[in-house]
């Protein structure tokens, strides 16, 4: 049960990070929306480490669909990820830029192949000041599925003051 109201937001493009997002939703039965950019990639072959990474490096921020949740209704934010191009997916950049996520005590994580980057660094970044980063997860893929790797996920969130 969640102490503190928590909201996981996330975005995905072939459902690892929101696997990831369900696991952690199971475990504080606390709510969750993806973040969908309006105009989303349209390839799911090798073309997307193209457009996706071509994104990246131009540094944009997509226009996102409209966000049901009502985020100043929570204390807690748990904002999750794939990495692309060793850095956050570009719906997550225009995310952080919302007015509506300051004041909140933030928990990170993301999805990755075994090369993050420095992700972690350039979240706290472009996160608001007013936001307190309490802790970040990255989750490789590289070696184990994320059913071998759910008690890992399983046990960050155990540790969570929430
Ligand atoms: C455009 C693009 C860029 C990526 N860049 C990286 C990278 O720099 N490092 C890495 O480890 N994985 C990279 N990946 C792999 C994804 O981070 C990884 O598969 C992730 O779990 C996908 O999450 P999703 O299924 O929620 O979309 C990239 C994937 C895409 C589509």
């Amino acid at each position: 049960m969640c102490m503190k109201k928590s909201l996981i937001l996330y975005y995905t493009y072939d459902g690892n990070t929101e696997k990831v997002a369900r696991i952690i939703k199971n475990q504080l039965n606390c709510d969750m929306e993806s973040i969908k950019p309006i105009k989303e990639m349209q390839t799911k072959g090798f073309g997307k480490y193209f457009w996706g990474g071509t994104k990246v490096f131009m540094r944009k921020k997509p226009k996102l669909m409209k966000i049901v949740s009502d985020i100043p209704s929570y204390d807690v934010l748990l904002i999750g990820t794939p990495v692309w191009a060793w850095t956050m997916a570009p719906p997550i950049v225009s995310l952080l830029g919302l007015d509506s996520l300051k004041n909140k005590a933030v928990y990170f994580f993301y999805t990755h192949e075994g090369w993050p980057g420095k992700i972690e660094e350039k979240f706290q970044k472009l996160l608001n000041p007013s936001n307190q980063l309490i802790d970040s997860k990255g989750i490789n893929r590289a070696k184990r599925t994320l059913e071998e790797l759910e008690e890992e996920i399983v046990l960050w969130v155990q540790a969570m003051h929430l």
